[in-house]
């Protein structure tokens, strides 16, 4: 099994950012790879305000600061990941835009480099195919925030090989992270139960059952969760979970826990996406609820 040293980042958005900083952070060399300058700029200036964050409140040391910052470079073409160990790709959750990617991918990084998607719902098989190397490719699912969510699902398809999964896993580990192994099937383990779970608190609101707040309450206290449901969806993005829950319904019309409700369709077709446009099923003043 040989180490991961270098790690490549496709994207810099909300993802992508918190995994490059906990790769670089955790003593990694890593380049990021964003096309779009715009994007680029506010990634690396989330990793600076993160790890300015987590240095004052002594959750990271200065030196731990420091060499992370170092240790991030950017570029904006893939011809940079040619020296990568692990490739993770963080980009936009458009298949067909992945398999290309991962097609690009399978041409600009060494036969023995390991290549990982971020994706939330779509099969990695899809992504391995597209890449010419399947066995070396597998899911690093992370959690939002990631610098400060513990677990990453390591998903392992039928053709990933043993070794590229130990690789992996390892690499989550010396991250700081709490990896489980996790089959591809739709939503992994944890999206799997989560997205029925929040879709179904959005139509226990239409049904008007409960108020927003109460159901959000009712989660928190009742179940111990550290946010009620409508406001991790709010946290999350409304545009994420109907983009989740429309794939899933496209693929499995008949299961009914995969049904998108309509009021999350209208909320995202209104603007009303969360905590990123300030509005969703609550007002939002940055990351904080208003
Ligand atoms: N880096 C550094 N600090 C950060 C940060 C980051 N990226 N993001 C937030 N923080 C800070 C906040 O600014 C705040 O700082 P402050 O105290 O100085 O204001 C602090 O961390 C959080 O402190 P709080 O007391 O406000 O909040 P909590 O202690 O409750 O923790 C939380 C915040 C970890 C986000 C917690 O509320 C939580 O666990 N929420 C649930 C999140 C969750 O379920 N995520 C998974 C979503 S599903 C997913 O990602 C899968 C995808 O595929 C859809």
């Amino acid at each position: 099994m040989t180490e991961i040293r270098k790690v490549g980042v496709v994207g810099c958005g909300l993802m992508g950012s918190g995994i490059a900083q906990i790769a670089a952070t955790a003593g990694h060399q890593v380049v990021v790879v964003e096309s779009n300058a715009g994007a680029l700029e506010t990634g690396l200036g989330r990793i600076r305000g993160s790890l300015a964050k987590l240095t004052d409140k002594g959750k990271i040391s200065t030196e731990m600061r420091d060499r992370a910052l170092v240790a991030i470079e950017s570029s904006d073409t893939l011809e940079a990941l040619g020296d990568c160990d692990l490739v993770v790709e963080a980009i936009v959750e458009d298949l067909e835009v992945k398999k290309t990617l991962f097609a690009d991918l399978g041409r600009a990084t060494r036969d023995d480099c390991i290549l990982a998607s971020n994706t939330s719902s779509f099969p990695i098989s899809a992504m391995a195919e597209a890449s010419g190397r399947p066995s070396r490719v597998l899911g690093l699912h992370f959690f939002n925030p990631v610098p400060l969510m513990k677990l990453v699902e390591v998903v392992q398809s039928e053709k990933t090989d043993d070794d590229a999964f130990a690789e992996a896993r390892a690499f989550a580990e010396r991250c700081g992270k709490a990896p489980i192994r996790a089959s591809d099937t739709p939503g992994f383990v944890v999206n799997r139960l989560l997205v029925p779970y929040l879709v179904e608190a959005i139509r226990m609101l239409e049904r008007g059952e409960a108020t927003k707040e109460d159901i959000d309450t009712g989660m928190m206290l009742g179940c111990g969760h550290p946010m009620g449901p409508l406001t991790l969806l709010d946290y999350v993005g409304l545009d994420t979970t109907l983009f989740i829950i429309d794939g899933w319904h496209e693929r499995f019309p008949n299961d009914p826990l995969f049904t998108p409700p309509e009021s999350l369709r209208q909320m995202v077709a209104e603007g009303r996406l969360g905590r990123k446009s300030g509005r969703g099923f609550y007002e939002w003043d940055g990351d904080k609820r208003k």
